[in-house]
């Protein structure tokens, strides 16, 4: 299985490098745990089964890059990939998510994977017979044994002549309206039980007239859908789930109680409790069938300002042999999250004051002075990182995106300049500062 095999440790960060500055470390962290993923589907022997993943637990402040890694490594991996926020579980019993839906929602990830996978293989299949389908609904049933006939009207097909012709499709249709079981605390469990009624709903088909330009895509999925093994798909999802699943648990210090509130807050120092066993390995009951835990991947990531990555459970702790500290970020890395990244902030307002015909610039000044002057404020009033960052550029830009649609001037160069006069006297009253920013 080649898709394995896409990017090697390097290539991951080289890729994270894109979006997320500084914090080498933890990039390479996560890079190795997710090439040893790969790198494990390719063991042979029973020794694989002995190979279980480094889980990673990430540490650092708030606003240095926890989330954004996580966020962006989504967008990287082949593998089954999911990414929640610990807040939202609750001890089962209590109001909120049930832990276990976090490897449903795997399962469920990893089965459309597979399904794109196989309707791929099988779309070549599929268009043929499609065609073939559109061919005899064209033609009437007398001429089908004419050879000759056939193969003009097929020839006529493939030129495209016979786009608006209008053929008879058999659609499905469900019927009856869908049945909406609310997903009330704790019953995700139900999830099942509605895809079992939207199962056992009988679907009628239905025969509908249509262009043939319409009709094509229909017949296709009718055709890919008829060469797909349900069972294959679900014992590959499954499977794929299992040894390759990715599971990125963020705000992990969240749900994390110390001495002090045991007793008021049983559902947060639950949530860990919850978690151990899928984190140590349990089976989860989901649609697809059992699904084993012990080779998922996880990621867990937390800013661990209130409270100290020893008050989590010791097995809790154990589970995460991988530590990786994000530093908070200086003036420097202020000024390049700025200008490097290809969704830098600077380029989003660019855009998004383009749309109203205006260019803006930033010269590098300007943009200097920007990092300054959210470093600064991180120091002063509270340190909420890159987050800063915004708080600082909207502020700077206030008077172009309010007076857009009126300003004369079409293209903009924000130097110091206008950067020390939109800014203004904030940063001299520390209560206006703290107000503003
Ligand atoms: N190292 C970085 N490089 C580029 N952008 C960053 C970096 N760190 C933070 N940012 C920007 O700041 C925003 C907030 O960062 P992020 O969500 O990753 O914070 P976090 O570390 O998860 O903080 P928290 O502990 O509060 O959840 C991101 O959307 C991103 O745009
Ligand atoms: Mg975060």
């Amino acid at each position: 299985m080649d898709y394995f095999n896409e990017l090697n440790a390097k290539e991951i960060v080289k890729e994270l490098d894109k979006y997320i500055i500084g914090q080498d470390n933890a990039k390479k962290m996560v890079a190795i745990a997710l090439r040893n993923r790969m790198r494990r589907m390719n063991v042979e022997g029973d020794i694989r089964d002995e190979i279980i993943p480094s889980n990673i637990i990430m540490i650092g402040p708030t606003g240095v890059g926890k989330t954004e890694i996580a966020r962006r490594l989504a967008k990287l991996v082949k593998a089954p990939f999911v990414k929640v926020e610990a807040t939202k579980f609750t001890e089962v019993g209590y109001v909120g998510k049930d832990v276990e839906s976090i490897i449903r929602d795997l399962v469920n990830i990893s089965y459309s994977m597979v399904e794109k996978e196989m309707a791929k293989e099988v779309s070549k299949a599929a268009e043929k017979a499609a065609e073939e389908k559109i061919l005899d609904a064209i033609l009437p049933g007398n001429e089908k044994a004419e050879k000759e006939t056939v193969e003009k009207f097929r020839n006529m097909l493939e030129r495209g002549v016979l786009e608006d012709r209008e053929i008879e499709v058999e659609v499905m249709e469900q019927s009856g309206p869908k049945i909406d079981i609310m997903g009330i605390g704790g019953m995700e469990a139900f999830e099942g039980i509605q895809d079992m009624f939207q199962n056992i709903a009988p679907k009628k088909k239905k025969k509908k007239k249509m262009k043939v330009k319409h009709a094509r895509q229909i017949i296709i999925e009718n055709e890919t859908i008829k060469r797909i093994d349900r069972e294959i798909v679900n014992e590959k999802a499954k499977e794929r789930a299992e040894q390759n699943g990715i599971v990125f648990i963020d705000e992990i210090d969240k749900v994390v109680t110390t001495g002090k509130y045991e007793g008021v807050d049983v559902s947060r120092g639950g949530v860990q409790r919850d978690l151990l066993p899928i984190v140590e390995g349990t089976t989860v009951t989901t649609k697809y069938g059992a699904v084993k835990t012990d080779y998922i991947l996880f990621i867990a990531a937390g800013a661990f300002s209130s409270v100290n990555i020893s008050d989590l459970m010791p097995e809790f702790q154990g589970r995460f042999p991988v530590r990786s500290e994000l530093n908070s970020l200086t003036g420097e890395e202020f000024f390049r999250i700025l200008t490097e990244p290809d969704n830098a902030i600077t380029k989003q307002y660019q855009a998004l004051i383009k749309t109203e015909g205006i260019e803006v610039e930033f010269d590098d000044e300007a943009l200097k002075l920007i990092a300054e002057k959210a470093y600064s404020a991180n120091q002063k009033i509270e340190d909420i990182g890159a987050r800063r960052l915004r708080t600082v550029i909207t502020k700077v830009l206030e008077d172009i995106m309010y007076n857009a649609p009126d300003i004369e001037n079409k293209k903009i160069v924000i130097d110091k300049n206008f950067v020390e006069k939109s800014l203004g006297n904030i940063f001299e009253d520390k209560d206006l500062e703290r107000y503003i920013l």
